[in-house]
């Protein structure tokens, strides 16, 4: 069980570790927050020891000086009685003198306890002889060995710090001042004054409460006032981050609340004219963009009808070809030629213009793709048969099932087929498939003048051609990969090319296997198998730099030139 809890809360405290992190990195606030805890705690530390060390030096300086000089006062009196004693015509008992000192200096201590009195005798202890005293019930044990040892050596005025204990058991802390005294008739005798520094003690205690009141207090105003400056600065950094944000996400209308006259208000200010500057710019270019395209759209439409008229004058020519000279039958069938790139044009003009406008839906149905493969192959078929391409289909046995929409995928097959027959030099195409869990890809192979360097980022554009100054008299109308393209996207599929000069291309299309899942792999490899042997072509997403020159060669252009015959039909 501890097995098991372990690595849990393991990786719990990795997530609280990273949590912080990423608030530390996210939040300016926090990080002058807390840098301002830190250094107001060092600060305020330091100041508060500083203060803290000269207040009880004072404090205790002057007891110690007041100590010391009432200790020599109180000796020199105790010292005066025994004195007076000793030259008196009675010698009184020890007990007598002892008593006395004892109550005299009691008397200058007060009843306030100024301090303590204690008078020890130094030499062998004889009973009565040599009495000892006290006052308070203050305990012997209150004077450090070394202090009596100290006095009793050097026979002067000597202090140290100590504790005070008392026969009741309290202790408190203290200073022991001692010294001699010589006791006529009995010898030798220590004198101790112990002030209890329980004054002191309070008083420092006090000013320390109040040092650390005033320590947390200044911090946590500090501390306050840094969130409060900051929170000033970044509330509408913040808010302007999220202006911004949802700017870029296409609310155009949304704008900064300017408050005041200062810098964050100039900068809101700046920032709602950027704002509006660009929403302007983008209204421009969107009315003009929707223009254009209503634009294609309505010539597009209106050239419809002049063509038909043309279309049905130009067909009853074509029937009549027969009885017409060779060059006027020739015109008749250019004439009808070119009537039907002019169709195709229109439509796929059309066809684009929608996408542009949008207005493209997808009738999405679970298909097998391999019987799509198969109708348009047979769509392409015709036009393989004049250019004497065979297609090769690589029909899997069981059933590659996708939700798209088949009349459009199929499009996409038919225009890569048609593209790959135009531009595969009559050498076989292939057709093959491959399904994954997600997705499934469908890609077409030919063998004839392949892509440029470069070009297969290009193929998708629109109305470009590898090789502009060939008249537009090969392949379809210039759109038919923009249209896959488009075609594609809306599946949230991709359509990629590959291709080296000379050697063919490959056109891969992947389509997501469930309707509206994001794809992120394709089953296949954009590049196939038996072309790694030459220089790998540059995506069309990341085109990059080839190492074969981006010129074309002059055996690239014989490539290109080997199908370079006019040929007229390209509806397939
Ligand atoms: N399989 C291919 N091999 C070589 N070049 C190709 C192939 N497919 C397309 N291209 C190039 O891409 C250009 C654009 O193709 P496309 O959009 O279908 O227009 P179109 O076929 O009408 O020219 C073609 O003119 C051709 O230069
Ligand atoms: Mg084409």
């Amino acid at each position: 069980m501890t097995k098991a809890a372990t690595p849990s809360r393991h990786s719990g405290i990795v997530a609280a570790v990273r949590g912080v992190r990423a608030a530390w990195r996210q939040s300016l606030q926090l990080r002058v927050v807390s840098t301002t805890l830190l250094f107001s705690v060092m600060v305020v530390g330091l100041l508060g020891a500083l203060l803290l060390a000269r207040v009880s030096a004072g404090v205790v300086d002057a007891k110690e000086r007041a100590s010391v000089t009432e200790g020599e006062a109180g000796h020199a009196e105790a010292q005066g009685i025994l004195d007076a004693a000793d030259t008196g015509a009675t010698t009184p008992s020890a007990t007598q003198l002892v008593d006395a000192v004892a109550t005299s200096l009691a008397g200058r201590a007060g009843n306030s306890g100024l301090y303590e009195v204690l008078l020890l005798s130094t030499g062998p202890r004889t009973g009565a002889e040599a009495p000892e005293r006290g006052t308070n019930l203050v305990a012997e044990s209150s004077v450090p060995n070394d202090l009596r040892q100290q006095v009793v050596a050097e026979r002067r005025i000597a202090w140290t710090y100590t504790e005070l204990r008392y026969l009741d058991g309290r202790v408190v802390p203290g200073l022991a001042v001692g010294s001699t005294l010589s006791v006529p008739g009995v010898g030798l005798y220590e004198l101790y004054q112990l002030f209890p520094l329980t004054q002191e003690q309070a008083t420092l205690d006090l000013v320390r409460r109040v040092l650390g009141v005033i320590a947390l207090l200044l911090i946590v105003g500090l501390v306050a006032l840094a969130w409060l400056v900051t929170r000033q600065v970044v509330t509408p950094v913040r808010q302007a981050a999220q202006t911004a944000d949802r700017l870029s996400s296409g609310h155009l209308q949304e704008r900064m609340t300017v408050r005041g006259e200062d810098d964050l208000a100039r900068l809101a200010r700046s920032f709602n004219a950027m704002a509006a500057g660009l929403q302007e710019q983008i209204r421009r270019l969107e009315s003009l963009s929707r223009f254009q395209q209503r634009f294609v759209s309505d010539v597009s439409h209106e050239l419809r009808t002049p063509l038909t008229t043309i279309r049905m004058a130009a067909d009853v020519l074509y029937e009549d070809r027969d009885t017409f000279d060779a060059a006027t039958s020739r015109t008749a069938e250019l004439l009808q030629t070119q009537l039907d790139r002019f169709e195709a044009l229109l439509t796929d003009l059309l066809e684009i213009s929608r996408f542009d406008a949008g207005a493209v839906a997808l009738d999405v149905e679970p298909i097998d793709l391999r019987l799509l493969c198969r109708r348009a192959i047979e769509a392409a078929q015709p036009l393989a048969d004049k250019r004497s391409t065979e297609i090769v289909f690589e029909e899997p046995e069981s059933p590659c099932v996708a939700e798209a929409d088949p009349r459009r995928v199929e499009r996409i097959v038919r225009n890569l087929l048609v593209n790959a027959i135009e531009h595969g030099q009559s050498r076989p195409v292939t057709i093959s498939m491959a399904a994954s869990e997600h997705a499934a890809a469908i890609v077409v192979r030919d063998h004839g003048v392949g892509l440029r360097p470069g070009d297969a980022s290009l193929v998708f554009n629109r109305f470009w051609r590898a090789d502009p100054s060939r008249a537009r008299t090969l392949g379809g109308t210039g759109l038919g990969l923009a249209i896959s393209l488009e075609d594609a996207h809306l599946h949230g599929g991709w359509l990629e090319a590959w291709g080296v000069a000379g050697d063919g291309s490959q056109f891969r299309l992947t389509l997501p296997r469930i309707a509206g899942t994001e794809l992120t792999s394709s089953p296949v490899p954009l590049e196939p198998a038996d072309g790694s042997t030459r220089v790998p072509l540059p995506t069309r997403t990341a085109p990059r730099p080839s190492s074969v020159p981006a010129e074309p060669s002059a055996q690239d252009d014989a490539a290109h030139a080997g199908v370079a015959e006019p040929v007229g039909e390209s509806r397939a």
